[in-house]
């Protein structure tokens, strides 16, 4: 099965044939795919309601006590070793990393999944705290293709293996806040393969 499957699959084929109207088209199936998610989460436990953000997306708060400097270092350093396909040689997803901008405050990057192409957009926010000896870092996955639900956590392994990759996950005063409602199917997420 592929990561972003099914119901996304059944809406890109009826779109399709709508012409020009494609545009018109999406934006009916976006409201259309919101109002069955309403009214299914109104009336039961369905799994549509557990999925998560109903667009595929993850958003992570992050804690350090490290200076964002160092976590900056960290992460665009990981992005840039990860930036060919080559990483990927042996599975998972840990490479095609783009950078796109960086700053100590503010890092954007593009990851495309090696066999389907997806193309997710990642950022991350750093804001300093404790005088400058501690970090919080906000981070954001979201996935391109617009009518993708569900990702396997990949949105979540976007962010997390870039933490995991740099050694920042086992960094002083690491901590990471997040849920299945922030991160599609985080729970079920497996890093090692997406
Ligand atoms: C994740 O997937 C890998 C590779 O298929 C597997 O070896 C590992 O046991 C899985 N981990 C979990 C927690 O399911």
């Amino acid at each position: 099965m592929s990561s972003h499957c099914c119901l996304p699959l059944f809406f890109s084929n009826f779109c399709a044939t709508a012409g020009q109207q494609l545009q018109a088209c999406r934006y009916s199936v976006l409201f259309l795919t919101t109002m069955v998610k309403v009214t299914y989460c109104e009336t039961g436990t369905s799994e549509l309601c557990s999925a998560g953000p109903l667009h595929a997306q993850c958003k992570v708060e992050w804690y350090f006590s490290l200076p964002c400097r160092s976590v900056y270092e960290a992460l665009v350093a990981q992005i840039k070793k990860w930036r060919t396909v080559s990483t990927c040689a042996t599975g998972g997803e840990k490479c095609l990393y783009k950078l796109q901008s960086a700053s100590v405050h503010f890092i954007s990057a593009k990851h495309t999944t090696p066999v389907k192409k997806y193309v997710d957009d990642i950022n991350f926010r750093l804001v300093s705290y404790g005088f400058f000896t501690h970090c919080h870092v906000s981070a954001m996955s979201v996935s391109e293709t617009w009518y993708a639900v569900t990702d396997h956590g990949t949105n979540y392994c976007n962010l997390y293996n870039l933490m995991e990759g740099s050694g920042l996950t086992e960094a002083p005063g690491y901590k990471e806040i997040t849920s299945d409602f922030l991160c599609t199917q985080r729970s079920s997420a497996n890093c090692t393969v997406y």
